[in-house]
């Protein structure tokens, strides 16, 4: 990625997914209007039904993601930031020592925790797959930009199991990620994992879509089972937060979001 002269936090709807979107509804609708040329019966109006519904469907998506974007972005509505101050209003620490953002994709949360706790060191780390927008080159070309790079460090690794011993960090933040983590279906266990790295009392603020059922079959006994493991436990519905327009509160982007903080 080529160092450029502003930071560059890209968009948890990345741009590929929006054009991807744009590319199909144009080719649905091309192949609707195509299906009028052949000849009549009721094969063809299955079919030229099945593919107006398909074309509608794509277009309605494309529109929908196009806006979520834009709101998302730091040029647009700045929700995304907004969204991540709001991970370290819910950090009780006072910023001595160092902490770690697991899976800092663009390296933003990290940025802004170094830049909200000025005498901490702060470690970013991600697998960096091919799905997201996001390289360690970029967070660290983010870092020097922001005027934090002697105080923040970026490596790869994978969340499920953390190159780092026990205990060894001050606190830990992470948002959006456990969900995404392929190598650990086990959700329960990733948090864990998370929470092994931290030593004990150090305070965690962990966001990610707690309400999806498909991710999280079961919150109320997570969070049962997580509170007798740690000193303190909250969970804190972040679903409805004013900075988050009506739009984005759908599965598609923030409406299944969920915050679980304390302290180990
Ligand atoms: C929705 S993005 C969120 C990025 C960042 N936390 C933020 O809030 O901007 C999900 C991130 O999880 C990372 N990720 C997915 N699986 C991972 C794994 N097994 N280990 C580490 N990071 C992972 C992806 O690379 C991506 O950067």
């Amino acid at each position: 990625m080529k160092p450029s002269n502003s930071p560059d936090y890209a968009n948890w709807i990345p741009q590929k997914l929006v054009t991807g979107l744009a590319l199909t509804a144009a080719l649905l609708s091309l192949l609707f209007g195509l299906s009028f040329l052949l000849p009549g019966g009721t094969l063809s109006l299955i079919l030229r039904f099945i593919l107006g519904a398909a074309a509608l469907l794509m277009l309605v998506m494309f529109t929908y993601m196009a806006r979520a974007r834009k709101l998302l972005s730091y040029e647009g509505g700045g929700v995304q930031g907004k969204i991540l101050d709001n991970v370290l209003r819910y950090l009780d620490w006072d910023g001595r020592g160092e902490l770690l953002d697991i899976g800092c994709g663009s390296g933003a949360l990290t940025i802004k925790a170094a830049r909200k706790f000025p005498g901490a060191r702060c470690v970013g780390m991600d697998y960096w797959g091919a799905m997201w927008d996001y390289a360690q080159t970029q967070c660290e070309n983010n870092a020097r930009l922001e005027g934090v790079t002697d105080r923040v460090r970026f490596q790869k690794g994978d969340a499920a199991k953390l190159d780092f011993p026990d205990g060894c960090f001050d606190a830990a933040v992470s948002n959006f990620v456990f969900h995404e983590v392929r190598t650990q279906p086990d959700k329960l266990a990733l948090i864990r994992e998370a929470l092994r790295v931290l030593k004990p009392g150090a305070p965690f603020a962990f966001e990610d879509v707690f309400f999806s059922r498909g991710h999280y079959p079961d919150l109320e006994e997570l969070i049962k089972t997580l509170s007798g493991e740690v000193a303190e436990l909250r969970f804190m519905d972040t679903r409805k937060n004013d900075f988050v327009p009506k739009l984005l509160r759908t599965p598609l982007v923030a409406g299944e979001m969920g915050l679980l903080c304390g302290r180990k």
